[in-house]
């Protein structure tokens, strides 16, 4: 396998680092609305309020890593394509959801003290939930639908589509 730089930041063609580090965090920022939710409608307190907490502090530890190798996609794009425009969307969106889960963390820091999530903290967490999602939807787009980062070898081998190779024909013609 011939070695190169960006796949330490890019992940290998056929195995991309970005997905897998997007359901950590956006794992994280799921089970922070809930535990908020939870503590909220009483269901489980004090314990809930602080598990709000450490999961969007947790969240925001991860999206920095997500978001650079996010990054070092993004700019692989050729700008103005349409998948430019998804793309940039996406990264715009999950910038702003971290920025919210950012300020809720910030604010919420006393209602982590007395094990209390309060309404402020809430609809900050449910906003930034809301804008997640958004951008988990374009984030599918950009793959799914523009077919960014997908090899499409249908009939490769098993142990080859799962082995850590490299695929030179298939990197240089889709940037992959
Ligand atoms: C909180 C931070 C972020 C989260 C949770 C996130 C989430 C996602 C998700 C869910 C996908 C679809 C992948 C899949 O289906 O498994 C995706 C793809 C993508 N995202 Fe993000 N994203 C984040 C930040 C960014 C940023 C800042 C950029 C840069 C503009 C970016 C660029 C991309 C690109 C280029 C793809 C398609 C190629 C790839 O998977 O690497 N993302 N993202």
């Amino acid at each position: 396998m011939k070695f190169q730089l960006s796949y330490l930041i890019r992940g290998l063609p056929g195995h991309p680092l970005h997905p897998p580090l997007t359901d950590v965090t956006i794992g994280s920022y799921t089970f922070a609305t809930v535990a908020a939710l939870a503590d909220v409608l009483g269901i489980s307190n004090h314990t809930a309020a602080q598990a709000w907490w450490l999961a969007l502090l947790f969240g925001l530890i991860v999206t920095t890593v997500t978001a650079v190798t996010g990054l070092a996609d993004w700019l692989t794009i050729e700008r103005g394509t349409e998948l430019w425009k998804t793309a940039t969307a996406h990264g715009i969106a999950m910038a702003l959801a971290a920025v919210v889960f950012l300020i809720a963390v910030l604010q919420g820091h006393d209602d982590f003290k007395s094990g209390n999530v309060h309404a402020g903290s809430l609809i900050l967490t449910l906003i930034g939930f809301g804008v997640l999602t958004l951008g988990g939807w374009l984030g599918g787009a950009i793959v799914f639908t523009h077919g960014m980062r997908v090899l499409n070898l249908v009939e490769e081998p098993a142990t080859r589509a799962a082995a850590p190779v490299t695929y030179p024909e298939k990197e240089m013609a889709e940037g992959s």
